[in-house]
């Protein structure tokens, strides 16, 4: 997909489809507004039959139309205009996309000036709709072959693939801020689909030492950004006891991903990323079953979200400092597997006995959650997905965060808003720091209580955490992949990128 800004008017460009949008009068949802105002005569009869309401992601496609030179139409709806917000945008111009697809359009305009309703939101607006459109462009298809000899329509599809130009036409394209958030939104989209590209690779090739690579290549020529990675022995030395223990299990060896990005004065405390990079994750001992097990080589969202975060926060220049940490392993069996019962030994000196060898994020998030503390920040954010018990919890839609902090709390919800992903404040008390209480060792990595699985999790976590530091606790087990159900620009099935786009807001804050 290539996108393309641009003052122009709509009659001079030379495009199979113009895409326009609609919505409903606030004060009467039976009236449709369209951005072409000359268009609500020529649709008369489809607004008389209810073709054209303006509701929500409506998507009305008008073929052969002969409107000014274009041949097609689209008509997208975003519903009621006070209710309005940038999400809608992302949400509608994703099924914009989909019926451009199913027109096999190459050059298509969109009309935005209908669309910007207030001036000083059209910047954000811009962004949005870019975000929207790169977003739900995503897909993974590498590992097919092209087709050479095979006669399966997924490949055929492959070979196929057209090559879209999306021309957004904006009266005020010229702006230097519109321009600014025209050049964020493919910024940002463009590290989302990275993180997305590292979860839905395999885990016999997204290994813990390829994660690492992936991280040090894409981290190349992006200005002010550093990136080191910890070996086997260099972990064993620095006393990461957690993240050694899981990857004693596997043949594959652990890498301590560090990325380092320097935006402002070298005193400013930086703010601290930490993400689950656990590449595959059988259970170890405590095996898993069989169903769905495929799905466990999405355990390294969590640092594949962070890689994107640092990845974005460099790209767009903010002016903080940022780290991002990854521990990186398997959890598999073999002889030297970690056993129920073993206690092993964390970064910051706790102990903690193995009760279940399925709960291992938690074990290497300790010892980087200690690592970040070391590193006094403003603030550490982890992502993890850590719980199944998050799944039952919010489903696909919502990522669970804990906090302890009020005002970390509220800058959360803030860059959420923004970022227009669904976050969800989950309880974390003393009740359940109780629960992880060891019998031989100071921490059992499973709860002693029923229930409240991911808030036990987070109590966990907490302990290798300085307490003066505020703190929160991503849980995106539920939306770290298949939310595309939810979301339309998400993928059906692979992996979303949850929490890049919220990330890089809550980092602004800080700036
Ligand atoms: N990676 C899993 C959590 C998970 C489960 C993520 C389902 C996505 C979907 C994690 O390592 C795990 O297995 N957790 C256990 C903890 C339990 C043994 C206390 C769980 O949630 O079942
Ligand atoms: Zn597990
Ligand atoms: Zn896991």
């Amino acid at each position: 997909m290539i996108l393309n800004l641009i003052k122009a008017e709509l009659e001079s460009l030379k495009c199979s489809t113009l895409v326009v949008f609609s919505t409903q009068s606030t004060q009467d949802d039976k009236i449709v507004k369209l951005s072409q105002p000359d268009l609500k005569n020529i649709l008369n009869e489809s607004i008389q039959d209810g073709l054209v309401t303006g509701k929500l992601l409506e998507v009305s496609v008008f073929r052969e139309f002969e409107y000014m030179q274009y041949r097609h139409l689209v008509v997208i709806g975003l519903g009621k205009e006070k209710k309005f917000e940038n999400e809608s945008l992302r949400q509608a111009i994703a099924c914009a996309n989909d019926a451009v697809k199913s027109l096999k359009a190459k050059e298509v305009a969109v009309d935005l000036d209908g669309v910007i309703y207030s001036k000083s939101n059209s910047a954000s607006q811009i962004q949005a709709l870019v975000e929207g459109l790169l977003l739900s462009d995503y897909s993974f298809d590498e590992l097919k072959s092209k087709g050479k000899g095979v006669s399966s329509a997924k490949n055929i599809e492959k070979s196929d693939k057209i090559e879209t130009t999306y021309h957004l036409v904006s009266s005020h394209a010229n702006t230097k801020e519109i321009k600014g958030a025209f050049d964020a939104g493919i910024t940002l989209a463009s590290v989302v689909n990275f993180s997305r590209r590292l979860g839905d690779m395999p885990a016999n090739i997204m290994t813990p030492t390829e994660l690492s690579e992936e991280a040090i290549r894409a981290s190349k020529n992006v200005a002010g950004l550093k990136v080191s990675v910890w070996n086997a022995d260099k972990c064993r030395k620095e006393r990461m006891g957690g993240l050694i223990g899981v990857s004693n299990g596997s043949d594959q060896e652990p890498k301590f991903i560090i990325m380092e990005y320097r935006g402002a004065k070298a005193d400013k405390k930086p703010v601290v990323f930490v993400g689950k990079g656990l590449t595959f994750d059988c259970g170890g001992i405590s095996i898993k079953p069989g169903p769905s097990m495929e799905e466990m080589k999405y355990d390294m969202c969590g640092g594949a979200n962070v890689i994107g975060a640092l990845l974005g926060i460099a790209k767009l220049k903010l002016k903080i400092n940022a780290i991002g940490l990854v521990p990186a392993t398997e959890n598999l069996v073999n002889g030297s597997a970690t056993k129920p019962g073993d206690v092993h030994t964390a970064r910051n000196g706790k102990t903690f006995e193995i009760n279940n060898t399925d709960a291992e994020g938690r074990l290497i998030l300790a010892d980087a959650l200690s690592y970040a503390s070391e590193l006094k920040p403003e603030i550490i954010i982890d992502a993890a997905t850590l719980t199944g018990a998050i799944v039952v919890a919010l489903g696909n839609t919502h990522t669970g965060f804990f906090t302890r902090n009020q005002a970390l709390k509220n800058k959360i919800e803030k860059a959420a808003q923004v970022s227009g992903e669904w976050v969800w404040n989950m309880p974390l008390c003393d009740f359940h720091v109780k629960d992880m209480k060891g019998t031989f060792a100071d921490l059992s990595n499973i709860s002693s209580s029923k229930g409240a699985g991911s808030a036990t999790a987070a109590a966990f976590l907490e302990q290798f955490v300085e307490s003066d530091i505020p703190w929160a606790h991503f849980d995106i087990a539920g939306t770290a992949w298949a939310v595309g159900n939810r979301l339309n620009y998400c993928p059906k099935k692979g992996a979303s990128g949850v929490m890049v786009r919220t990330f890089v807001e809550l980092a602004k804050q800080f700036a």
